[in-house]
């Protein structure tokens, strides 16, 4: 499904050399459910946004279906972005001017999908935000906005989702309600999961854990 060959990511800041990302190599098949941990600044966001093409490496590849990602223009990346993958951001990254359900719809517009709206309020409703479809980001909580996201991320029907932190900003049982759709979602319409997690419950529910560590991935046992 998605590969990254001998992956470098490094940023000029101040005259100084950061390396991030530094020869990591990874390979997520179809369907698979893979968690990403690491400490904090160890690049986690960094790596997925390689993954989901919003940014490109230094150095080596991302592959998706076999086909060169990272190397295509931005326009290229997009569509196989719209295409395949959700992403649930750090930081939430909904359209100020945009309600709830608005936000949900565009990428379901942007892919011509017909029934958006109806998608968009069923997506909604299984967040549990069938209340706030009218709500202005800046009219919702923070773990209602990440929950708009998450519907938002899905309502495609994405083939593979990427998530940052998708617990982060919720209580346990909202956590909970998340974790298990986004499981539900696995099992159900087979979609991939790579999710950057400091949640020790949801890392554990994963059939992989990576950790990320001095630029490179290393698989964990099962605890
Ligand atoms: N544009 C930038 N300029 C300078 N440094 C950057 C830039 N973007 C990221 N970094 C640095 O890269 C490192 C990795 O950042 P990243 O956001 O990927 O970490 P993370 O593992 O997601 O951390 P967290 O768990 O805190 O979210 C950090 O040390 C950060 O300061
Ligand atoms: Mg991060």
């Amino acid at each position: 499904m998605i590969q990254a060959q001998d992956l470098y990511y490094e940023i000029n800041h101040h005259h100084n050399q950061l390396r991030i990302l530094h020869g990591l190599n990874l390979s997520i098949t179809s369907g698979e459910q893979v968690a990403i941990i690491g400490s904090s600044g160890s690049g986690k966001s960094t790596l997925l946004s390689l993954l989901a093409g919003l940014d490109v490496p230094t150095r080596g590849n991302v592959l998706v279906n076999g086909q060169l990602f990272s190397s295509l223009n931005e326009d290229g990346r997009a569509a196989v972005r719209a295409k395949y993958m959700g992403f649930v951001f750090q930081s939430f990254q909904l359209l100020p001017a945009l309600t709830a359900l608005e936000n949900v719809m565009l990428p379901l517009q942007l892919n011509g999908t017909a029934n958006a709206r109806a998608l968009s309020m069923a997506a909604l409703n299984k967040v549990g935000l069938r209340e706030r479809t009218s709500h202005y980001p800046k009219q919702l909580s923070g773990g209602e906005q990440q929950r708009v996201a998450i519907a938002r991320a899905f309502a495609t029907a994405p083939a593979i989702l990427f998530a940052d932190e998708p617990t982060g900003n919720l209580d346990h049982a909202t956590g909970q309600m998340i974790i298990d759709l986004l499981f539900g979602l696995n099992k159900e319409a087979g979609t991939t999961l790579v999710l950057v997690t400091h949640d020790v419950e949801l890392a554990n529910r994963c059939e992989r854990k990576l950790q990320l560590s001095q630029g490179v991935l290393t698989e964990v046992g099962q605890a």
